[in-house]
């Protein structure tokens, strides 16, 4: 097949008007944003609230509503619409315009302060990618409470609590941060004080202390909109007025209190140790560990209310041939008001060989929007794999012996008992090797083996009780795997290969990192030369012998690029990194700029949590499919997301970009995502950050201990879901160590598991800068454990490459097989003309 290149041109409009595209976006952010809100608390069915009503709106997120979280995975859009404007705009009288006037001066003081204290810090180091998230990690901006509570006229108020966070850093359990500040717990009680009826709405990336609502008692409504994008102000008003019946479920556990999670007194600088974090919880993460400990929570996984009332029962289970098992449910809206639901199905696995949780998640599915009376009938379907459990012992994937109990509801809380498959012989369904082993034993949490089997037992006599239905799995039906390891210079697409065979070293070396750019002086999260503010792009060494260079840009919550970008004689102007770091913190001026002025107005959709929260597989491919619309436009090749590490504690900096402590919910809402990209012509996705980025102090050089078994089934399942289903054109390793060695130079990680077991097809690349921070990570390790694209490239990993190629440490074949993979996937980017959609196969 003959390639064309396409023609470069530059990036965006010259019209600073509004256009179709962005209308047409942010309709879709709206809908998200709307559908992932979660209705925690409504007593006295204080919503919805009729429009027209007159509320007084509070809190930092009133006019402020954070729309998503710092660095890397923030966004740059044309304009937010905070709740304060979307209440407006929805009809409804805000009472207390004064006190959110004073606000806007108040926060516009804290901001400029905050902005000339980190540009003075970065004044005195030099204008360094690592030294600028240092300076604004350690400054972080607190946002004013405001000015006193006066009563206005209005019974109910609306109490919005806030929070930023971002990458590099973690959050504290302290106050003014997963805890209220004093400030805030004054505000919160005047409030309660002075109105009749309180709203709260949390908008935060990641959980916070919610014990104030046992202290005031007219707390009536609890809305969890986390950070709703660029429209979240719009969703919030389509959700309190009840235009949209909220249908969000949670996709984490909400403690009681913090101590309740299981690492809490250990995690991250809680214990003084940013370098090494023992995952001592083993599996019980989440809800595996309240779940099987008996501990209460104070809203459980799957969790969330509705204007209306479901019903659903199973109407049949069986199991196919095809490797699953199905039950169908029949779900009926039993209220007044249209609405979805969100049916889940847990399961648990029988104890033997292998300790197992008492429950996980292997199944959900969301209903269409049913009118009052209305029903529909569901099919959910459980793979076999998801019944399986990781034995390090006989490496594999086990399916034990005994009664798999079927569990189902609209939360974990209610999820009861439906039925069981039944297994009368031990499988190994994949047989595996090692991988990612433990330097050192390690002390993991147990349960108490009495109590479990005690439990099992009663959930068996139940099933018959019950006269529940239970089907057997004939093991003889089902067929087992044993892997075949190839080598990673074996693993290569052959003309690609052949390609490779025609490039010169020199030539190989420069496409194993991304192009400096010279402009930008490299190193930068914004290293892109192409299409400013984009991340970077891969090097364009090779454009003459038909290869294109194709640009990464960020997510996860949209495409982060420049919001606006000069060209003068047809040259893109130089702008100050700090532009695109920190989504217009530090833009220039309109005039500041020589030349004729580029737009690239990107949509800010809901960060990660609030789309997990949606629980619908439809709507995330549609915004999938959105973001790879915005990238063509904007000629962008990869998106830099979906980020997808398990939220282990809520304390991690970076939860909001990344979905759920459940494996198996992110790895769907992933694979979701990234189908919608990828129906776009040329457009791909980079799956991130693989694996065990679950603390942000010290990212670099943080080394995550953790048993094989915990890193197979719940950190590495997502990635593995993720893979099998979408095939994502490209993944992202992580900062931090496994188990002592940097995951971006393991082999274990990125040619055994990712390769070898899951038959991933694309490219993998480095986090950003992963190779300076610590000379036992380099490039040449990186091409040895397979992972093919440096970035962003810089000239050490140039001249590491060379001499260990020189020397004979690294292997050309390695280097060869990194470029082809590299090759593979840019032959089948949007930058040749006639690209269609990736077409690798999935599983
Ligand atoms: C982040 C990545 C991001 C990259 C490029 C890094 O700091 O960890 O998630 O994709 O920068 O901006």
């Amino acid at each position: 097949m003959e390639r064309v290149l396409k023609e470069r041109t530059f990036s965006g409009t010259q019209d600073p008007e509004v256009t179709e595209r962005e209308l047409k976006n942010r309709k879709i952010a709206r809908k998200a944003a709307a559908q992932g809100i979660v209705l925690l608390k409504n007593e006295n069915q204080v919503l919805p609230l009729k429009k027209g009503t007159a509320v007084s709106l509070y809190g930092t997120g009133a006019s402020k509503t954070v729309k998503g979280g710092t660095g890397s995975g923030d966004v740059n859009e044309r304009e937010s619409i905070s709740i304060y404007s979307g209440m407006k705009a929805a009809g409804y009288l805000i009472s207390n315009e004064e006190w959110i006037k004073n606000y806007d001066i108040k926060y516009e003081k804290a901001r400029n302060a905050w902005r000339d204290e980190i540009l003075l810090k970065i004044e005195g180091k030099g204008e360094k990618a690592e030294d600028f998230f240092e300076v604004y990690s350690s400054i972080p901006f607190v946002m004013p409470a405001g000015s006193a509570v006066i009563k206005a006229e209005s019974d109910t108020a609306i109490y919005i609590l806030s929070r930023v966070a971002g990458e590099n850093a973690d959050r504290h359990a302290k106050s003014g941060d997963y805890f209220l500040s004093n400030e805030e717990q004054q505000m919160l009680a005047d409030i309660c004080q002075l109105y009749q009826t309180v709203i709260v709405a949390i908008n935060t990336g990641g959980m916070v202390d919610l014990s104030f609502l046992e202290k005031f008692h007219n707390i009536k409504g609890l809305l969890q909109i986390v950070q709703p994008g660029m429209e979240g102000g719009n969703a919030f008003a389509d959700v309190v007025s009840g235009d949209v019946t909220p249908s969000g479920k949670l996709a984490d556990s909400w403690a009681f209190q913090y101590d309740d999670y299981p690492n809490a007194a250990k995690y991250s600088h809680n214990n003084g140790n940013v370098k090494t974090e023992t995952y001592e919880e083993g599996i019980y993460v989440g809800y595996r560990y309240f779940d099987s400990f008996g501990i209460p929570v104070r809203y459980c996984f799957g969790f969330g209310l509705s204007y209306t009332t479901f019903d659903y029962s199973v109407t049949d289970i069986r199991v196919a041939d095809e490797q699953v098992a199905e039950i169908k449910v029949i779900v009926k809206n039993t209220g007044e008001v249209k609405g979805k639901e969100v049916i889940q199905l847990y399961i648990s696995c029988p104890n033997g060989k292998l300790e197992k949780e008492y429950r996980r998640l292997v199944a959900y599915q969301k209903t269409r929007e049913l009118k009052p009376g209305e029903s529909q009938e569901l099919s959910l379907i459980i793979p076999i794999q998801q019944m399986t459990s990781y034995d390090e012992g006989e490496p594999g994937w086990i399916l034990e012996e005994g009664i798999y109990r079927l569990w189902l509801g609209n939360s974990l809380a209610a999820a009861k008992l439906c039925g069981g498959i039944v297994l009368e012989q031990k499988l190994v369904l994949v047989k595996t090797e090692n991988i990612c082993l433990l330097e050192e034993k390690l002390k993991e949490f147990h349960q108490n083996k009495t109590i479990c089997s005690e439990r099992e037992q009663m959930d068996i006599i139940k099933l018959k009780e019950q006269k529940l239905p239970t089907v057997l799995m004939d093991i003889s039906s089902l067929y087992t795997k044993v892997i075949i390891y190839h080598e990673n210079k074996k693993i290569t697409d052959p003309l690609a290969k052949e390609f490779t065979e025609t490039l010169s070293n020199e030539e190989l070396i420069h496409l194993a990192m991304g192009d400096p750019g010279k402009a930008q002086g490299g190193n930068l999260g914004a290293a892109g030369i192409s299409v400013p503010g984009s991340a970077g792009e891969t090097h364009q060494c090779a454009i003459e012998k038909g290869l294109a260079s194709i640009v990464l840009a960020d997510g996860p919550a949209g495409l982060r690029l420049m919001k606006y970008y000069n060209v003068k004689s047809n040259k893109i102007v130089s702008m100050p990194f700090q532009f695109s770091v920190e989504g217009g913190i530090f833009c220039p001026e309109a005039d500041d700029l020589p030349g004729e002025r580029y737009y690239q107005y990107c949509t800010a959709i809901p960060v990660g949590t609030l789309l997990a929260q949606t629980w619908d597989i439809e709507l995330l491919e549609e915004v999938g499919q959105m973001i790879g619309e915005e990238m063509q436009y904007f000629g962008v090749t990869l998106w830099l997301a979906p980020g997808m590490n398990i939220h282990r504690n809520p304390l991690c900096g970076r939860n909001f970009e990344y979905y759920s402590e459940d494996p198996i919910l992110t790895g769907t809402i992933a694979a979701a995502v990234t189908n919608g990209v990828q129906k776009v012509p040329g457009c791909g996705t980079t799956i991130k950050h693989f694996a065990c980025n679950n603390q942000e102090d010290n990212r670099m050089e943080s080394n995550s201990v953790l048993s094989e078994r915990v890193l197979r089934e719940i950190y590495l399942k997502g990635f593995e879901i993720a893979i099998q289903s979408s095939q994502p054109m490209s993944m992202m390793t992580s900062y931090n160590l496994v188990n002592g060695v940097h995951a971006a130079n393991s082999y274990d990680l990125c040619t055994k598991a990712a390769r070898n077991e899951w038959g991933f097809k694309g490219f993998i690349m480095t986090d950003w800068t992963t190779t300076e921070q610590d000379e036992t990570c380099t490039a040449a390790g990186c091409m040895r454990a397979g992972n093919d694209l440096v970035m962003p490239g810089n000239f050490c990993d140039r001249d590491n490459l060379k001499k260990e190629l020189l020397e004979g440490v690294l292997n050309v074949e390695d280097l060869k097989a990194c470029i082809a993979r590299l090759v593979h996937i840019i032959w089948q980017s949007n930058q040749y003309e006639n690209a269609i959609p990736y077409q690798e196969k999935k599983i």
